[in-house]
C-alpha cells in the first residue's frame, strides 16, 4: 500500500491517506482513499498508530446501534499530532495522544461540576457524525463521509476537536495504549467510580469481552472475594479465570436462569452486577443477580438503539440500585492519561486484554475475529 501523501506544510494541506469506510451496516469495510481535510480553529489532526475495536463498533457495524453512514468508524485510538488548528494550545506536532468519544471541554457547566463526566459538547448519546460546526473533514469519491462521536479512528489520519484529544506521556508504547481510550478506563472506571467495589465483596461480570475483562481487573484490584463470570462463548473463560475470575457460568448450560444460579451461589445475590454485553435482558438478568438490598448493579453494555427495558419495579424498592456508566465516569482528558502513566509505571497490566494485533488493512479479519468471539481486544496497528 502507498504512503499516504503529505506535503511538507501539512497543516493547511488536505492529506489523502487509506481509510476503512463503513457505507452501510451488515457488510464489510471498504478500504479505500480518502481526503482528510485540515484541522479547523480547536481541531486537531492526527496521525493513527493504533487503534481497537469495540463492541460499540461491532454493533454499529451490526446494525444494532445506529450512527449516520457512510461513515468512519472506531474510537479507540493512539495516534501522533500532525498538525493543529488555531487556538490549540493543549497539544502539538509530535506529542503522542488517545482521542476519547466523550469530549472534556472543561468550561460547560457538566465539566465544571465535580461529579461525572459528560461533556455539554459530547456527540456519543445523538450522534450527528459531524464536528462541532456541523461539517465533516473526510471525503471519499467526492462523497462526504461521517464521523464516529468524533473521533474515527480506522483511518491513516482524523481530525478531532483538542476536547476530545488527551496528551499522554512520550514514553507511550502506542502498540498498546490505544486501549486506554475505551476498553480500560470504561471497564475499570466503571468498578473504581460508579460501582465502588469493595474488599470482600462479591461481583458477577455478565459478557467477558474486552471491556467486561477490564471489569474483572477492576473487582479482583478491589479485593473483590468472588467473581463470577458470564458468557455464552466459553472460550472466554480461560483469560477470564487468569484475569480472577472465580466461576464461569455458561447461561446456554444451565437448568435455571442464571440469575437464579448466582443467587444460589451468593446467598441471596452478588454484592455487585456489572452488564457489559449490550443487552436489555441481561441487564434484567444482572439487575436479578443483586441482592435485593444492597445490590448495586451497573449497566455498561449498549443496548440497540431504542430498545426499552422492562422489570418489575419492586425490584428496586428493597433499594437494590441500578446505574449506568459511560467511559467509567472519567472525566476524560483530566483522569486518562494518568491511567497512561499508571500503566507505563507498571502499577497494572492491561496486554493480556489485546490477544491479537493485526495490520490496518485487515480490519475485516479483525472484525471477523470479534464476532467469532477468538479474540478478546484486536489491536490494528497502521
Ligand atoms: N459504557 C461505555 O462507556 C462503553 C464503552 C465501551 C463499550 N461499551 C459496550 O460494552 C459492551 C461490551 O463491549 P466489548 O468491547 O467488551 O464487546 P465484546 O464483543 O468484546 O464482548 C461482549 C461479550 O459478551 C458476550 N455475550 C454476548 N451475548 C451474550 C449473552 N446473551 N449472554 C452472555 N454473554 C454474552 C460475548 O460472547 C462477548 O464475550 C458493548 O455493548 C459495548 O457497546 C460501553
Ligand atoms: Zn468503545
Ligand atoms: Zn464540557
Amino acid at each position: 500500500m502507498e504512503q499516504a501523501e503529505i506535503s511538507t506544510e501539512t497543516s493547511s494541506t488536505v492529506i489523502t491517506c487509506w481509510a476503512a469506510i463503513a457505507w452501510t451496516a451488515n457488510a464489510p469495510l471498504s478500504i479505500e482513499k480518502v481526503e482528510v481535510d485540515p484541522p479547523k480553529p480547536g481541531e486537531v489532526r492526527i496521525k493513527i498508530i493504533s487503534s481497537g475495536l469495540c463492541g460499540t463498533d461491532k454493533h454499529i457495524l451490526d446494525g444494532k446501534n445506529k450512527v449516520p453512514l457512510p461513515a468512519i468508524l472506531g474510537h479507540e485510538g493512539a495516534g501522533i499530532v500532525e498538525s493543529i488548528g488555531e487556538g490549540v494550545t493543549s497539544v502539538k506536532p509530535g506529542d503522542k495522544v488517545l482521542t476519547f468519544p466523550i469530549p472534556e471541554c472543561k468550561e460547560c457547566q457538566f465539566c465544571l461540576h465535580p461529579k461525572g463526566n459528560m461533556c455539554l459538547k459530547e456527540k456519543v448519546l445523538s450522534p450527528t457524525g459531524l464536528m462541532l460546526d456541523g461539517t465533516s473533514r473526510f471525503t471519499c469519491r467526492g462523497r462526504k463521509i461521517y464521523n464516529l462521536f468524533g473521533t474515527s479512528t480506522f483511518t491513516e489520519y482524523t481530525v478531532v476537536h483538542e476536547i476530545a484529544v488527551g496528551k499522554i506521556d512520550a514514553a507511550a508504547p502506542m502498540d498498546k495504549v490505544c486501549i486506554m481510550s475505551c476498553a480500560v478506563p470504561t471497564g475499570f472506571g466503571a468498578v473504581f467510580n460508579t460501582a465502588r467495589v469493595t474488599p470482600g465483596s462479591t461481583c458477577v461480570v455478565f459478557g467477558l469481552g474486552g471491556v467486561g475483562l477490564a471489569v474483572v481487573m477492576g473487582c479482583k484490584a478491589s479485593g473483590a472475594s468472588r467473581i463470577i463470570g458470564v458468557d455464552i462463548n466459553e472460550k472466554k473463560f480461560p483469560p477470564a479465570r487468569a484475569l480472577g475470575v472465580t466461576d464461569c457460568l455458561n447461561p446456554r448450560n444451565l437448568k435455571k436462569p442464571v440469575q437464579e444460579v448466582v443467587k444460589e451461589m451468593t446467598g441471596g445475590g452478588v454484592d455487585f452486577a456489572f452488564e457489559v454485553i449490550g443487552n436489555t435482558d441481561t441487564v434484567v438478568a444482572a439487575l436479578e443477580s443483586c441482592h435485593m438490598s444492597y445490590g448495586v448493579c451497573v449497566m455498561v453494555g449498549e443496548s440497540p438503539s431504542n430498545s426499552r427495558l422492562s422489570f418489575d419495579p419492586i425490584l428496586l424498592l428493597p433499594e437494590r440500585s441500578l446505574k449506568g456508566s459511560i467511559m467509567g465516569e472519567y472525566k476524560t482528558r483530566s483522569c486518562i492519561p494518568k491511567l497512561v502513566t499508571d500503566y507505563i509505571q507498571k502499577k497494572f497490566n492491561t496486554d493480556p486484554l489485546i490477544t491479537h494485533q493485526l495490520p490496518f488493512q485487515k480490519i475485516n479479519e479483525a472484525f471477523e475475529l470479534l464476532h467469532g468471539g477468538y479474540c478478546i481486544r484486536c489491536v490494528l496497528l497502521f
